[in-house]
């Protein structure tokens, strides 16, 4: 047996995830250190409580609640505590006291990742965090890596496992959003609070994270759009149905040229958008998670897996872990994702996408082309109108006899592509206008 000499390593947390490290870390110690040239010693793992019920059976000796102790000691800092604070101090005394991280945090990269990577960057210490975005599926490195010698166009995900559960369910099943929710919090996927996933939060982290490594510019948080799925409704889901077409919680991260002055930009939004059957998205059921890219020299490239789930991410950890340890073994500094880039971050009304737009109208004559001026106004140009008459209902009874209400009829309206920005002004002329009764919907179509 070969005599490796020890790394010693900190994990602060214990939980879903946590604790699936520390049992791969002390079962598969021996075969990790052949990988690694080392020994990877647990030395400790920093907890709330220590006497609180774990999911997997790890000796008690390893729990502490001292975490700073922990880190002082540590050649590797594995933080699974999850948001803001206290993990951000950790992780920046864990740097500071010259020890590598790996974190799986969106939340806390997404916020303060430019201060994190600095601080890493200043004492040549490792950041890894490939558990962040998509749970066990390579993205991270394959795009800090892989296709660092690329240009990286455009990446339409699906980083949400329990938004497109919902979605999935509401396809498949017929439920409606509040069924699936029930169903998603049943089976465990959904957090006791769901709102950062069905209002996109989750995701909208997530697609900060992927435009910075994409794009190698700093994306703020802040300016990435972000439309939850608690507006989508059964009908929207049968009619995209009907039409071909699936509805998806989109994280879209996209390089923009503008037409008049040939700048660069980038884009990261999310939003639940329509998504052809035929696309390889469409197919991604159930929990799972799929990130779609296009590079310019590459083309497409698709990573689908497991989005979520203890066991899964600590392998994307654990791959994080050993990729670290070989470097601190042989020497050198780290290496950050480079954010030299700096494009500017676009605003929504500049990007360019197509729309379905479905309007409850009267039926009369001239409304069709009424509708196609108030398009036409706004430079929107018309892919395909669909209409269907409704059934008129009977009005109560006056005094002069029953009578029929008004004939009305749905339109559903393709478009052509045009900007965020020509859309949202042709939607507030049709809602104002008098044929119009309603604006029953508008999604946004991506996937060619
Ligand atoms: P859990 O809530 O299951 O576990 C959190 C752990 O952190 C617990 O052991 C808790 O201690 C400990 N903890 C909380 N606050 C402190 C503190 N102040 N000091 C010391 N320890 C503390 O989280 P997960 O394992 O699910 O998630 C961990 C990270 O992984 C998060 O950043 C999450 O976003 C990310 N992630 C999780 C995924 C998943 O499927 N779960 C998927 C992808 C990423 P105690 O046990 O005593 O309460
Ligand atoms: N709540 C997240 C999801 C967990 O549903 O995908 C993984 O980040």
């Amino acid at each position: 047996m070969i005599e490796y000499r020890n790394l010693r390593i900190a994990l602060l947390g214990g939980g879903a995830v946590g604790a699936q490290v520390a049992r791969i870390l002390l079962e598969q110690g021996e075969e990790l250190a052949d990988r690694v040239g080392a020994g990877l010693e647990l030395i400790g793992i920093a907890v709330r409580d220590v006497n609180a019920p774990r999911s997997v059976d790890l000796p008690q000796e390893l729990f502490t609640t001292d975490a700073e102790s922990l880190i002082l000691g540590a050649d590797v800092v594995i933080e699974l505590i999850g948001g803001i604070e206290p993990a951000r101090s950790y992780i920046l005394q864990a740097i500071t006291s010259g020890a590598d991280v790996v974190t799986a945090n969106k939340a806390l990269l997404a916020a303060h990742g430019p201060e994190l990577f600095a601080a890493a960057d200043q004492v040549g210490a490792q950041l890894n965090y490939e558990a962040a975005v998509a749970g066990a599926i390579p993205i991270v490195r394959p795009l800090r890596d892989s296709l660092a010698g690329d240009t990286v166009k455009r990446i339409l995900g699906i980083v949400n496992g329990t938004t497109n559960f919902i979605l999935d369910r509401m396809d498949q099943a017929g439920d409606s959003l509040q069924e699936a929710l029930d169903t998603a919090t049943t089976l465990g996927y959904a957090e006791a609070d769901p709102t950062a996933d069905i209002e996109g939060y989750d995701a909208a982290q997530k697609a900060a994270l992927l435009a910075r490594l994409a794009f190698h510019t700093d994306v703020p948080l802040e300016s990435v759009y972000r439309e939850g799925i608690t507006g989508i409704t059964r009908e929207q889901i049968e009619s995209a149905r009907k039409a071909g077409y699936v509805v998806k919680l989109l994280a879209i991260c996209e390089r923009l040229t503008d037409a008049a002055t040939g700048q660069e930009g980038v884009s990261a939004r999310v939003y639940p958008a329509l998504v052809s059957r035929g696309h390889p998205l469409a197919a991604v059921h159930g929990g799972n998670n799929a990130v779609f890219v296009e590079a310019e020299a590459a083309g497409p490239l698709m990573f689908y897996g497991a989005g979520a789930g203890g066991v899964q991410t600590a392998s994307a950890v654990l791959g994080d872990l050993v990729s670290l340890a070989r470097r601190h073994v042989v020497g050198g500094p780290g290496f950050a994702a480079a954010a030299n880039a700096d494009l500017p971050v676009r605003d929504i009304g500049q990007v360019i996408t197509r729309y379905a737009v479905t309007l409850e109208v009267n039926d009369e004559p001239g409304v069709l082309a009424t509708i196609a001026r108030v398009f036409s106004n706004h430079h929107v140009s018309l892919a395909l109108v669909e209409q269907s008459t409704n059934v008129r209902a009977v009005l109560v009874d006056g005094g002069d006899g029953p009578e029929l209400a008004p004939s009305t009829a749905t339109l559903v309206i393709g478009t052509h592509e045009a900007t965020e920005a020509a859309l949202a002004a042709t939607v507030r002329d049709l809602a104002a206008h008098s044929v119009v009764t309603t604006v029953a919907s508008v999604l946004r179509v991506e996937g060619a």
